[in-house]
């Protein structure tokens, strides 16, 4: 008999979005056997994302509830339906952010279909994927490892490789220290670009030149970074912005792109200090270009390049998977660097 046919697996379900949020509870449900095309996988690690929060105080959109959070995860194959070709039972897989966008350009449909919001995520002891939605995990990554990829890394992937054609010997600019920010400063220095690096913490910013940031800012003692950015570049400014602060920080990244430089808008963790003056946008001739993840193709693409150069993610702290409230704590506190994981 096998292991679907008898089992009750737990999940964790986020049972209200609102500002105090972070309410979730654990359920069980049944195991289903897979359909033809699906994969049954055991989750060994997920990991949390800026978004988690958002979603768990009511601030992306009309989440359905009760609502398996989290969008990331990683584990093996424990069961396949009768027509999957791609996998067999002991991979080890990962899902894509969006089930449903296997490649080429987005559209709303494959949107609604993003784990985590829309759809039950990963914070689950089992899950089932069609066989498509699914990417093999690099073999010199652990379970935990690979659960930080889906979200964070594919999204930087495609704003400098796929949204910009970054190429070496160009200036990257990145934003805080947050799981974004590292994956896209590991990305930039792999493809031999100069990276300047943002963070609010000196011991922080002491880890960035570690992994290899050329430059270093720390934008709370500096709070007109983009000057600093424009010395550092002999006034020319950087050729990409990893833009993850949004209506806070737009402004300056924008000052900090040269003529004709390119703004990948990633992200929203800042509040804006003053009404937002879109004029530089004009008069530099910024490339400015919103980014949602990424397609399954991009994360296969990611990981052949994280495997070539032996890539690891930066965890900053793994938590057991039923401490989701203090993970996600951790999480709003700031003080990670690069990822935060929870292990089942
Ligand atoms: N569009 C997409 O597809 C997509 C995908 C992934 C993420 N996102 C978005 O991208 C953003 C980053 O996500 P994440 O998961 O990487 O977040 P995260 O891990 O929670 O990042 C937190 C870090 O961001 C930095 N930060 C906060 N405010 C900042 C500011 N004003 N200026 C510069 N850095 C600041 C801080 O770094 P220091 O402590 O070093 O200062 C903080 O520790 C979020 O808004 C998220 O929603 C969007």
């Amino acid at each position: 008999m096998t292991e679907t046919a008898t089992k009750t697996y737990k999940v964790y379900e986020l049972t209200r979005t609102d500002a105090s949020g972070k309410e979730y509870r654990a359920a069980e449900r049944s195991m289903e056997k897979p359909h033809p095309h699906q994969v049954v996988i055991k989750m060994k690690a997920a990991s949390l994302n800026f978004r988690d929060l958002l979603v768990c105080r009511g601030l992306y959109g009309n989440v359905p509830l009760p609502l398996v959070p989290l969008s990331d995860g990683a584990g093996e194959v424990i069961e396949i339906g009768e027509r999957v070709k791609k996998f067999k039972v002991g991979d080890r897989v990962s899902p894509a952010f969006m089930p449903d966008w296997i490649s080429g350009a987005p559209n709303a449909e494959v949107g609604r279909t993003a784990l985590g919001g829309f759809v039950d995520g990963c914070l689950r002891e089992y899950a089932t994927f069609s066989e498509s939605a699914l990417v093999k995990i690099p073999d010199y990554l652990s379970y935990e490892e690979a659960a930080c990829l889906p979200c964070a890394a594919v999204t930087v992937w495609n704003a400098i490789f796929e949204g910009y054609n970054l190429k070496p010997g160009q200036t990257v600019l990145t934003l805080g220290t947050g799981g974004v920010s590292i994956f896209a400063l590991q990305l930039a220095r792999a493809a031999g670009a100069k990276v300047i690096a943002t963070s609010s913490s000196d011991e922080k910013i002491a880890r960035l030149k570690e992994m290899g940031a050329h430059h270093t800012i720390n934008y709370k003692t500096t709070p007109k970074w983009d000057k600093e950015v424009l010395d550092l570049t002999d006034g020319n400014g950087v050729d990409l912005v990893v833009e993850v602060g949004g209506a806070g920080t737009l402004e300056r990244s924008i000052k900090s792109a040269r003529v004709g430089g390119h703004i990948a808008l990633i992200g929203v963790l800042a509040q804006p200090e003053s009404p937002f003056n879109p004029v530089s946008i004009l008069m530099k001739s910024i490339d400015v270009q919103g980014v949602f993840v990424g397609s399954r193709a991009m994360y296969e693409e990611l990981n052949r390049s994280l495997a070539l150069h032996k890539i690891k993610p930066v965890i900053d702290k793994v938590f057991p998977a039923e401490q989701i409230v203090e993970a996600i704590n951790h999480l709003e506190s700031g003080k990670h660097f690069g990822k935060v994981v929870l292990k089942f």
